[in-house]
């Protein structure tokens, strides 16, 4: 059955690694890219399996009601909307007394808002029909980070509206899962720990092929849990300097 998929945050990073390895599957034919960078997107769609139908749209999340429109637009071009891969996520990591209340609302905007107004709009399809969601979380989501504040509780939001979405949802047919990657060479990474090596870390293309795995046909039955997917460091490998680890 030709399937349609829609990925955040898909301009580069792990958003473009899940595009790239969600691609290579043979039930989805339809690909809508979301993420505010066009050159970005236009990479993606062009290291994707060129049989497939790709669409992207060069949007910003946090405009929810453009957010709103182009997944009714989607909705009602596809008949459905069968999967929803929300990657697209911001950090600017700083301790309590340096987050101004205007970046605290930017992470919050960006990380939980414009995730609950993406699929509030596609559930509205998706529970006709059934589907999947996968929303990226993070390890800091789920321990202390002190100097991350409003990013490791904005992705504790989202492993926690994950769990509730799953249980709220499956009346629907419709499974809800959440992965939290540890550290992971992309740029925002880099931000969070500029001093690393990121020859070191994980690679999207592992998170890619997590998420592939995760979301194919084979059922495997972790919807609800929050899944860590982590490289192991090798135990004479130092670890780089960073603020924080992940
Ligand atoms: N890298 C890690 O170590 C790590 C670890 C745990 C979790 N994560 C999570 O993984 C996800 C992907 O991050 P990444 O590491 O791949 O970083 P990245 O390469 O910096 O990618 C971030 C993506 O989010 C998009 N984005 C940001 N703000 C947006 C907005 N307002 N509207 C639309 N798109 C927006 C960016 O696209 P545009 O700039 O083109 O809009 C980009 O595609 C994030 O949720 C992050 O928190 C990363």
């Amino acid at each position: 059955m030709s399937k349609t998929c829609i990925i955040t945050g898909a301009s580069r990073g792990i958003g473009r690694a899940i595009a790239v390895s969600m691609s290579i599957r043979d039930d989805i034919s339809n690909f809508v890219l979301i993420s505010r960078t066009e050159s970005g997107l236009e990479e993606t769609a062009k290291q994707m399996n060129s049989e497939k139908h790709i669409t992207y749209f060069a949007l910003d999340l946090t405009h929810y009601e453009a957010v709103k429109d182009l997944v009714h637009e989607i909705g009602l071009e596809y008949g459905t909307i069968d999967m929803l891969i929300n990657v697209a996520g911001y950090a600017n990591p700083k301790s309590i007394l340096e987050t101004s209340i205007k970046d605290w609302d930017k992470t919050y905007q960006i990380n939980v808002h414009s995730i609950f107004n993406i699929t509030k709009e596609t559930v509205k399809f998706m529970k006709i029909t059934g589907g999947k969601i996968l929303n990226v979380a993070s390890t800091a989501g789920g321990s202390a980070r002190p100097g991350w504040l409003a990013y490791a509780s904005s992705k504790a939001a989202i492993i926690n509206m994950s769990q509730t979405l799953s249980e709220e949802l499956s009346e629907y047919g419709i499974l809800v899962y959440c992965i939290s990657p540890g550290r992971c060479a992309t740029e925002l990474r880099k931000v969070l720990a500029p001093d690393e090596d990121p020859n070191t870390i994980m690679q999207p293309e592992h998170v890619g092929e997590v998420v592939g795995q995760l979301l194919s046909d084979n059922g495997v039955c972790l919807d609800g849990q929050n899944i860590v997917v982590r490289k192991q460091v090798k135990k004479n490998q130092k670890k780089q300097p960073s603020k924080q680890t992940t």
